[in-house]
């Protein structure tokens, strides 16, 4: 089969499309034949090998361990494994290719890859292959953050970074679930941030969201530009704080560590400041996650937009586009 190889970390204008063996497939796992996958920040982190502590992750130290990039997929079951029992050939599907939570390749830029049945779902019919491919890693990330016992009828949510991959999600759901929605983000995207169903929308290049009078019961910051302290003053005295964190392509973030501080510093504060706690809901697993994105979409409550389809031959330029060109929607490979 024909896949795009990373020899080594850095510029995504060295990634080539090759001949490779197709992947072998476990017992717990689907081989599908992939129809399309997506670009997203994470791609760009393992292609990169930045920040240089993911390589000790699981990525690979000196080189990436696993050559074929790209985790979100969406096509069609070709074989499964022995211990299988939720697809067979012919499914159409869609969802991540790694196990868990990893930063690493997953193998999705390929015409076929290995995925366990863990990490998939049914393709809604009423969705296509391009606009499913999407939804897998940033929804994941989104679901295992939010509190979803905030995003509930009448509850005001702030989402800052709203037309990305993960905010465009987080404003969807949270309309589905009844909540206010006011949505930050750059002035070229707002039309799409309205769009998407945010109540409210602000320029992030003319207001600070930080120094309004609004009060929030959960701020979902995608970008993380504000310091803690200064978006607590937006937020309700039990309102809660997630930050899904974004190095901007190198631009911000530490080049050893990215945002991992960040986190860290976070997660000790969390002892202390209740805005930080998960406040009583559980995270879902992964399983639970991509059904619960397979409902929305089918629902039509999750409507993927996308920006640009490349085939993957184009993989590099793809990337590049993601970091550089200002896309409005998701950058998506189609094989
Ligand atoms: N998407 C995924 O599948 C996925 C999966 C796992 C983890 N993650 C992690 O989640 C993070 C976010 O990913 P994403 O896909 O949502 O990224 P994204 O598509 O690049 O979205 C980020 C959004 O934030 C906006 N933004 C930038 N600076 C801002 C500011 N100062 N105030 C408000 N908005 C601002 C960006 O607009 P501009 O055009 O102005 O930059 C962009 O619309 C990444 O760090 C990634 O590692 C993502």
């Amino acid at each position: 089969m024909q896949a795009v190889v990373q020899d080594r970390y850095g510029s995504p204008d060295r990634l080539r499309l090759r001949d490779v063996p197709r992947p072998e497939v476990g017992d717990d796992e689907v081989l599908v034949r992939v129809r399309a996958t997506s670009v997203h920040p994470d791609v760009w982190h393992v292609v990169s090998g930045r920040p240089v502590v993911l390589r000790m992750m699981g990525s690979g130290l000196r080189r990436p361990k696993y050559p074929v990039p790209g985790t979100d997929l969406a096509g069609v079951v070709e074989a499964v494994g022995s211990t299988v029992t939720r697809f067979r050939p012919g499914d159409e599907v869609f969802g991540e290719s790694l196990r868990g939570f990893s930063w690493r390749n997953g193998g999705a830029f390929a015409e076929y890859a290995a995925a366990p049945e863990e990490g998939l779902a049914r393709k809604p019919a009423t969705v296509t292959f391009e606009q499913a491919a999407a939804v897998p890693t940033a929804g994941y990330i989104l679901l295992l953050n939010l509190p979803a016992n905030r995003v509930r009828p009448g509850a005001r949510l702030l989402v800052n970074g709203a037309a990305g991959g993960v905010g465009a999600l987080a404003v969807q759901l949270a309309k589905a679930r009844g909540a206010h929605v006011t949505g930050v983000d750059h002035t070229r995207k707002l039309d799409l941030v309205r769009a998407l169903g945010a109540d409210e929308v602000l320029d992030y290049t003319r207001d600070d969201f930080t120094r309004r009078d609004e009060r929030y019961d959960l701020v979902v910051d995608i970008p993380g530009n504000h310091p803690f302290a200064a978006c607590r003053r937006v937020l309700t005295p039990d309102g809660r704080y997630v930050l899904i964190g974004h190095d901007h392509y190198g631009r911000v973030g530490r080049r050893w560590l990215g945002s991992l501080p960040r986190f860290g510093r976070l997660a000790v504060l969390s002892l202390f400041v209740r805005n930080l706690r998960r406040s009583g809901s559980r995270a879902p697993s992964k399983r639970e996650a991509m059904e619960t994105l397979r409902a929305h979409l089918e629902a039509g409550d999750l409507t993927p937009v996308i920006d640009r389809t490349y085939p993957l031959s184009q993989a590099g330029a793809a990337i590049r586009y993601l970091a550089d060109g200002d896309p409005v929607g998701r950058v998506v490979l189609t094989a």
